[in-house]
């Protein structure tokens, strides 16, 4: 299996589903479809611009999804429900109702348990998906990647409690505040109109102004004893810079709570790597060398280093270029060793075909892949 542009994915055999952006909706294209055309021009306009496909190059490439099917389902539906019920909310000036709130509590709890037991896994791409419903994607994605970091890093070192002592004890509730944190870390967005958010060009003073007051308020909207301090923290601090240039409120450092300092490498990630209305998604290569690029000025370092630890640059079955100018697909990432993938060669320098084989870059020391620059 390997990611293919849709452009030039005609003739190719779908090797997944390709799922509707919308919960509960069926998928656009079913596995196994052989790509015409015009599937290719009706992905392309629903804003798919990559898809899995099987073929004779990526035979035996397998690429494992971060997140089971059932729990995917399982948040987008106490998402969609929370984010319908707190305009509502706000309107009636009622907290979240209770049944929600434990829903979100449940699925965090379902996603934290998945990324624990996906121990040495490597963070694969996730399946791309139509970029409308973007908030509601970008959530679970964000407490999927911001879970898997938070796993390892507690797991090495415990967890910031309230006082900013380590701890190790309650771990896996510590965990499932921050996952419930990170599903809701953009709820503030619902108040912010959605022509600004989708805006393709620049946003002028004004409209950023009344984006850059989306944390502050989130935590008004989920001003409710209901969820924890922090989770809180998650939404209001999210966008908090380690070198203090971040909103809403300028924090530097260790006044940035760990669960927020997480969220933000998660989130910087997930974004970078997805299509947006302004701009096609980057490369995972090019959201990596952001997160390395940001380390000690927008994010917590000791974060960017367990991220280094468990996101491959050049996932499996994706396309790269060695420096000597050949194309090859990575075919395995060795453990440990993320930057050093197997890799298929399949194209001379000159892009004219070759025989297929495989090189262990581990053991090739000499072979480089052509570095992406960060976005
Ligand atoms: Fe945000």
């Amino acid at each position: 299996m390997r990611l293919a542009a849709t452009r030039r994915a005609v003739g190719a055999k779908l090797a997944r589903d390709v799922r509707s952006a919308r919960p509960g909706a069926l998928p656009l294209l079913r596995a196994g479809t052989t790509l015409t055309e015009e599937y290719c021009r009706a992905l392309l306009e629903a804003g798919i611009r990559a898809v899995y496909v099987d073929d004779e190059l990526s035979r035996g490439i397998e690429v494992t999804p971060t997140l089971s099917e059932s729990t995917r389902t399982a948040a987008e539906t106490a998402l969609e429900r929370a984010f319908r019920e707190v305009p509502a909310a706000l309107q009636g000036g009622d907290p979240l109702p209770e049944a929600t709130l434990g829903e979100l509590t449940e699925v965090a709890k379902l996603i934290a348990a998945e990324v624990a037991a996906a121990d040495d896994a490597v963070v694969a791409l996730a399946d791309l998906a139509a970029a409308d419903a973007y908030t509601l994607q970008h959530s679970i994605d964000v407490a999927v990647l911001g879970l898997i970091l938070a796993s390892r890093l507690f797991r090495d070192h415990g967890w910031l409690d309230g006082r900013a002592r380590h701890s190790t004890i309650g771990v896996d509730d510590a965990l499932v505040r921050l996952g419930v944190g990170l599903l809701l870390h953009d709820v503030g967005k619902l108040a912010v109109p959605q022509e600004i958010l989708d805006k393709p060009t620049a946003l002028d003073e004004h409209e950023w102004e009344l984006v850059r007051l989306h944390p502050a308020l989130g935590v008004e909207l989920i001003a409710t004893e209901q969820i924890s301090y922090h989770s809180k923290a998650v939404i209001r601090s999210h966008h908090e810079r380690w070198d203090g240039r971040g909103y809403p409120d300028g924090l530097s450092g260790e006044r940035i709570p760990q669960f927020a300092r997480i969220a933000s490498v998660a989130d910087v990630y997930d974004a970078v790597t997805s299509d947006r209305p302004y701009r096609a998604a980057a490369s995972p290569a090019a959201g990596h060398a952001t997160i390395t690029a940001g380390t000690g000025t927008m994010f917590d370092p000791e974060v960017v280093r367990v991220f280094r630890r468990v996101v491959a640059p050049y996932p499996p079955g994706t396309e790269v270029t060695l420096q000597d100018g050949r194309r090859a697909l990575v075919a395995g990432v060795p453990p440990g060793r993320l930057d050093r993938p197997v890799v298929r060669v399949f194209a001379d320098r000159n892009g004219r075909p070759l025989e297929p084989f495989e090189l262990a870059l581990l053991d090739h020391p000499e072979l480089r892949i052509v570095p992406v620059a960060p976005v």
